[in-house]
C-alpha cells in the first residue's frame, strides 16, 4: 500500500506539470483532489489495512494529500505568473492614443504666409543667421559709420572675416535678398523667413530674438504698383476680404523711396491698421553691389514682422509667451 502510495503520488506529480494552461490545471484538480477524485478513493482503502499497519499508512497518505495540494498551489502560482492563464492586458483592446502634438504657432504662421506667398509665385530663400557685415549692412546700402552698426544695437561676435567685416547675428532678414541675388540673377522672386536678433529689453512687445518675412521681386519694369498690388494681395488671403494695405512714407537705406506698411486686420473682432513692416523698391545702389544693372533692372522689397502678425491674429498680447515654451499655451493654437 505505502509502495502504491508513493507511485500514485509520482504519477498524479508528473501529469500535474504537465497541465500547462488553466483548463488542464483544473481538470488535474477535479480528477485529483475533487470529491471524488482519485486521493480520495485511495485514501477509502485505509479501511482495508491491516489494523496494525493504519497509522503509519494513514500517516504516509495524509502526506501525499499536502504534498498533492501544495504542489496544486504552487504550479497553479507558476502558470499565472508567466502568463499561460491570459496576458494580464487584453492585447485586442485599442491603445491609449499618444497626445497630438503640433506645430508651434508662430511656424505655422509662416507656413500660412509662405504657402500664400507661393501662390503669387514666390519661392523660399535662405541665409544664415550668423552673417558678416557685407550682407547684413554694406551690400544693403549701410554705410561705414552708419548708426545702425553701433555695437549697443548689434550681436557682434568677434573675429574678423575675410575682408567681409566682423561677424553678428544678423538683425534683418534683408540679408537674404543679398545672398539670393549672389546667387541667382534677375528674374528673382523669393521670400525668406526666419530669425532675427537685436539687444533689445524683453518686455510685452520686445525680444532679442524674433522673425520676420522678407520679400525680393527683381525683374525688368517692376514699379510700385506691383508692389503694393502684392501686399494688397497677400492681405486679402490672408486676413480676409475686408483687408487694406497702407503704406506710409518712410526711410531704408536699401529701398528708396521707402515706406511702411500697415495692414488692416480683424483684432479681437474689429478691423484696425497694424503696423507690420517696411517696403520700398530695391535701391540702385543695392543692385550694383550684387553686379545687377539697375538701368536694366529694378526691384520691390519689403519685410514684415512674423510675431506681430501672429500675435495680432489669434490675440497673443506678450511675446514672451511665444518662446517660453509652456505647452498650456502652445496646445490653444
Ligand atoms: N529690414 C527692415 C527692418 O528690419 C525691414 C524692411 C524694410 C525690409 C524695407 C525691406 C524693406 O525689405 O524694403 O526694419
Amino acid at each position: 500500500m505505502l509502495a502504491e502510495a508513493t507511485k500514485f503520488e509520482d504519477e498524479c506529480l508528473a501529469e500535474l506539470s504537465r497541465a500547462a494552461d488553466p483548463a488542464a490545471l483544473e481538470a488535474w484538480r477535479t480528477r485529483v483532489l475533487g470529491g471524488s477524485g482519485s486521493l480520495k478513493s485511495l485514501m477509502g482503502r485505509l479501511r482495508d489495512v491491516p489494523k496494525a499497519e493504519k497509522p503509519a499508512v494513514g500517516q504516509h497518505l495524509n502526506g501525499v494529500k499536502t504534498r498533492l495540494e501544495e504542489a496544486f498551489e504552487a504550479r497553479r502560482a507558476e502558470l499565472a505568473s508567466r502568463g499561460a492563464s491570459g496576458p494580464a492586458i487584453d492585447i485586442t483592446e485599442p491603445g491609449t492614443p499618444p497626445p497630438d502634438g503640433r506645430r508651434h504657432v508662430l511656424t505655422r504662421t509662416i507656413d500660412e504666409i509662405t504657402e500664400v506667398f507661393g501662390r503669387m509665385g514666390f519661392t523660399v530663400a535662405e541665409g544664415p543667421e550668423v552673417e558678416d557685415e557685407w550682407h547684413n549692412f554694406t551690400a544693403l546700402n549701410i554705410p561705414d559709420g552708419h548708426p545702425a552698426r553701433d555695437p549697443t544695437d548689434n550681436f557682434y561676435m568677434g573675429g574678423e572675416g575675410a575682408g567681409e567685416g566682423r561677424r553678428l547675428l544678423r538683425t534683418q532678414t534683408s540679408t537674404v535678398q543679398i545672398r539670393a541675388l549672389e546667387k541667382q540673377r534677375p528674374p528673382i522672386k523669393i521670400i525668406a523667413c526666419g530669425r532675427v536678433y537685436r539687444p533689445d529689453t524683453h518686455d510685452a512687445t520686445h525680444f532679442s530674438m524674433f522673425h520676420q518675412v522678407e520679400g525680393l521681386c527683381v525683374d525688368r519694369g517692376v514699379t510700385m504698383v506691383d508692389l503694393k498690388s502684392t501686399l494688397f494681395h497677400f492681405a486679402r488671403a490672408y486676413f480676409g476680404e475686408e483687408a487694406e494695405v497702407r503704406m506710409r512714407p518712410s526711410f531704408f537705406p536699401f529701398t528708396e523711396p521707402s515706406a511702411e506698411v500697415d495692414m488692416k486686420m480683424k483684432v479681437k473682432g474689429e478691423w484696425k491698421w497694424v503696423e507690420l513692416g517696411g517696403c520700398g523698391m530695391v535701391d540702385p545702389n543695392v543692385l550694383k553691389a550684387v553686379g545687377v544693372d539697375p538701368e536694366e533692372w529694378t526691384g520691390f522689397a519689403f519685410g514684415l514682422g512674423i510675431e506681430r502678425i501672429a500675435m495680432r491674429r489669434y490675440g497673443i498680447s506678450d511675446i514672451r509667451w511665444l518662446f517660453e515654451n509652456d505647452a498650456r499655451f502652445l496646445r490653444q493654437f
